[in-house]
């Protein structure tokens, strides 16, 4: 099918004498037939400004309020933490300058909060990491294995109190390797915790013998 002139490429379609084989699904990938069904309604009739304050914006803000429950439901968080953004550029500038936003001065107050980011990173991250590095911000490379993997245990030795962030993806954009996500939460949360504070000093209690 041609788009401004351009043959349009769909996986395994024949262009001229060459079946295309598209295998960059990391990236792109077209979206799944349930999804194109339940959005197809939204995208054609049923739009509306969510903001406005008519009917047809109403149902469109339900529907918005429908999906935010759904998908917090399937990654288990409230809804009130469900952001949609427009893309992933969007999103991952959100994430990075969010979470240095709640931690100005870092969580002991001491100064910008360092954060750790993946060697593999998609620029979106990347260059929103760099850029709070030229705030002052320390940024942390978390450097990844042959296999692609994040080095976990180089994870514990990056993470302490201080650390504001830990950034890494869940699917390489081109390697398309999957980071083990509960492995690295665990250790942001267990090198988050401030060590317990051990007596320096035993004072007898009063009436003690
Ligand atoms: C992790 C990540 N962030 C951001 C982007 C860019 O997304 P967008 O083009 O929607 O801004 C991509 C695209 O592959 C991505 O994989």
């Amino acid at each position: 099918m041609p788009i401004n002139g351009r043959p349009f490429l769909v996986a395994g379609a024949p262009v001229g004498c060459f079946a295309v084989i598209y295998l960059d699904y990391a990236a792109s990938a077209p979206m799944h037939p349930d999804a194109v069904e339940a959005m197809h309604e939204w995208m054609t009739g049923g739009f509306g400004n969510p903001s406005g304050s008519h009917s047809v914006a109403r149902r469109a803000k339900a529907a918005i309020e429908d999906a935010r429950e759904v998908v917090a439901d399937f990654i288990g968080v409230e809804p009130a933490g469900v952001v949609f953004t427009s893309g992933g550029t969007e999103a991952d500038n959100l994430a990075v300058a969010g979470a240095i936003a709640a931690n100005p001065s870092g969580p002991s107050g001491r100064g910008p909060a360092p954060i750790v980011v993946s060697a593999v990173e998609h620029p979106a991250v990347a260059e929103a990491a760099r850029a709070a590095q030229a705030r002052g911000h320390e940024v942390r490379i978390l450097g990844v294995g042959e296999d692609g993997v994040v080095d976990l245990d180089q994870l514990r030795q990056l993470v302490d109190p201080e650390v504001a962030l830990v950034a890494v993806q869940t699917a390489n954009h081109e390697t398309g390797v999957i980071q083990p996500i509960e492995g690295i939460a665990s250790a942001f949360g267990s090198g988050r915790r401030r060590p317990r504070s051990t007596p320096t000093r035993c004072r007898p209690r009063p009436g003690a013998t």
